[in-house]
């Protein structure tokens, strides 16, 4: 009998020659070249998947850091070399019930994921394809609404918006001043338009040409547009239109649309109406 090691199974004795038979073989053998590259796939996914699992956390502080610097951007405050979060304190974030234009107490704003909540059947709704002009197919019942105090007054008030574009769903945020009509600014945060054309969206010199424009006419009649071509300046009905950008009118479209349903009476109008009232009466 040669001699065995006493507690070594056969099982082991069997596992360990196969990695070391798999090793001993020619570098250019089929055998030893697919066994090398299985391992080299598992660790290479196990690094993937550990990094992926790790970095998650970070990654969603920073798109909660990317979101509130639009905000802020959107209402034109720069917060270059200032903590973010110290500059976020002048909002007060609220969740709004579309239909009612009321505030809600019992949804907490910083848990409260908008997006998510329209693809829920309790917390979303339906749009009828005749009223679904941003092409968005559902929409929460309630939204978060950002507002600028100085004081006990609020400045101005910050709303989520979003619809299609020609790519691409594009996320942003409007900005309207205490009267609830006059534009402030227009930020996307996430789009996919082409750049140049549709991409843009995001250039500050177009962004430019939104402030001071209105929404909403004297009968409460909602006439904002981003029009194909140029503004003409002076004429009438131009304090509600927008220069369309050149080579991108399915874009410009797709913004003016979703501004039009975001702030109209499906989306934030009944809000907007209530703010407005309430903010004569004082
Ligand atoms: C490669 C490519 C990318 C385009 N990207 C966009 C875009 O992002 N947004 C857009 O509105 N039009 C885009 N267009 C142009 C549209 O197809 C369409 O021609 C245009 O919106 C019409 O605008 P105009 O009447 O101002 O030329 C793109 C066209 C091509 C060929």
């Amino acid at each position: 009998m040669p001699d065995q090691p006493q507690n070594q199974s056969p099982k082991h004795m069997h596992k360990k020659s196969f990695f070391a038979e798999i090793l001993s073989l020619p570098n250019d053998s089929t055998k030893k070249t697919v066994f090398v590259a299985l391992v080299l796939c598992l660790i290479c996914s196990i690094l993937v998947s550990t990094a992926a699992v790790a970095l998650k956390p970070l990654q969603l502080k920073n798109k909660e850091a990317d979101i509130k610097q639009n905000i802020l951007a959107v209402a034109g405050i720069n917060p270059e070399g200032k903590n973010i979060d110290e500059q976020f304190k002048q909002f007060d974030v609220k969740v709004v019930d579309l239909n009612t234009g009321e505030y809600v107490d019992n949804i907490d704003p910083d848990s409260y994921d908008q997006r998510k909540a329209a693809a829920d059947p309790a917390l979303g709704v339906p749009i009828p394809g005749e009223k679904d002009i941003a092409k968005i197919g559902r929409r929460s019942k309630y939204a978060k609404v950002y507002l600028l105090r100085e004081g006990d007054e609020i400045k101005q008030i910050i709303l989520p918006i979003h619809g299609y574009g020609l790519w691409s769903t594009l996320y942003g945020f409007i900005a309207l001043e205490k009267d609830a009509n006059t534009i402030k600014g227009i930020k996307f945060y996430e789009q996919a338009e082409t750049p140049g054309l549709g991409g843009e969206v995001d250039n500050p010199k177009w962004q430019a040409k939104w402030i001071g424009k209105k929404v909403f006419d004297d009968k409460g009649n909602l006439r904002f547009e981003v029009i194909r071509g140029q503004v003409v300046a002076g004429i009438s009905g131009s304090e509600y239109q927008v220069d369309g950008l050149s080579g991108a009118t399915l874009t410009s479209r797709g913004v003016s649309n979703m501004v039009k349903f975001w702030l109209g009476e499906d989306g934030f109008g009944p809000f907007l109406k209530k703010f407005r009232s309430r903010n004569k009466t004082k």
